[in-house]
């Protein structure tokens, strides 16, 4: 099982974590767990390197705030082990240019600043994503929606080399829980919540200040009509909050309607965010604790990136035998 997220905000938000990153830890036990931040993606757009390194170090931390064991998962850094560019160099050689360029999240993050102006880094960045999953010959990908593309291509890639060059690579799935694939912007509950198109108001950050984060939610937009129901199509924003407080409190979303019969919004998100703000206030303080100690963050980085390169040069080594390069 392999993930990872981008280390591009100095704060995760609920998309991430409900997504994605709440499912991490809960396969620990299970299957082999590598969980990895992904900073080698961070530099295909604009990026500060200080920024860099002190949000690497956050988001290890919040990782491992969110229940991530470095003692039964690999915890490491993409750009600590190098077979990740490597094996990435041979996915470029097997994707075609239409292939790449029909890449959904390309073409966004390409048009923002001009096509021209797009790095060929964000050009080939889906081939680097599918080298992190199968350099661990990873079987399942716990992500959100907004990645499935993504893993498509890995499962083509992977395909494709094993026809071509012997079974090598298992071809892997994505792992993507239904009811909280896309989590929705607060403000605009047509668009997806994101670091980089979402307004601050539009995002709960999950090292947000409680106060602010249980404002965000009261002030949420809310649909016309006054019912607590689960309605995708026609209540983009009751049903986004309803989802929220489904995967806080693990009930079901029948069931919180039920409790919520014949009561307002108003009530409802004042109970939503005095939730959220228990949520938020332990989760920051983990965080800062973790963070007050940056030898023990890069003990486990060195020690997860130990663990990851063991497998990873076995899957290279056996890629570069199957390409005909000299050994
Ligand atoms: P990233 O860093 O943009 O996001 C990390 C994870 O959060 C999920 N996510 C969401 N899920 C639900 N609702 C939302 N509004 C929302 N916003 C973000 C994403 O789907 C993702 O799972 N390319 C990846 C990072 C990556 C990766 C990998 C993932 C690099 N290599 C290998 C899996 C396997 C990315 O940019 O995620």
């Amino acid at each position: 099982m392999l993930s990872g997220i981008q280390p591009t905000a100095d704060s995760f938000h609920f998309g991430n974590y409900f997504g994605a990153i709440r499912q991490w830890p809960l396969m620990q036990d299970e299957h082999d767990t590598f969980y990895m931040l992904a900073d080698m993606h961070a530099i295909t757009v604009d990026f500060d390197p200080n920024e860099l390194r002190e949000r690497t170090y956050r988001s290890a931390a919040q990782l491992i705030a969110a229940g991530v064991d470095p003692e039964r998962s690999a915890l490491f850094v993409q750009s600590h082990v190098p077979q990740h560019a490597q094996l990435a160099w041979v996915l470029n050689c097997i994707t075609g240019m239409g292939e790449a360029g029909r890449m959904t999240q390309f073409k966004d993050k390409s048009s923002k600043g001009g096509t021209d102006r797009a790095s060929v880094g964000l050009f080939t960045y889906p081939m680097l994503m599918a080298a992190d999953v199968l350099i661990y010959q990873a079987d399942r990908v716990p992500v959100g929606e907004d990645q499935r593309q993504h893993l498509e291509l890995t499962r083509d890639l992977a395909g494709r080399f094993n026809h071509r060059f012997g079974k090598t690579f298992i071809v892997p799935s994505p792992y993507i829980v239904k009811e909280t694939a896309k989590i929705l912007d607060l403000q605009d509950p047509t668009s997806k919540m994101s670091k980089s198109a979402s307004a601050p108001n539009g995002i709960i950050e999950l090292l947000e200040d409680p106060k602010k984060a249980a404002k965000k939610i009261r002030s949420a937009v809310t649909d016309s009509g006054d019912e607590i129901r689960f309605d995708q199509e026609n209540k983009p924003g009751i049903s986004n909050l309803l989802t929220i407080y489904s995967a806080l409190t693990g009930a079901s979303v029948a069931a919180i309607e039920k409790e919520y019969v014949g009561q307002q919004y108003g009530q409802f998100k004042v109970a939503l965010s005095e939730l959220v703000a228990d949520f938020v206030g332990p989760f920051g303080e983990r965080t800062n604790a973790l963070l007050d100690d940056r030898a023990e963050l890069d003990r486990i980085l060195t020690s997860g990136a130990e663990k990851a390169k063991a497998l990873a040069s076995q899957t290279l080594a056996q890629v570069y035998d199957r390409l005909g390069f000299v050994l």
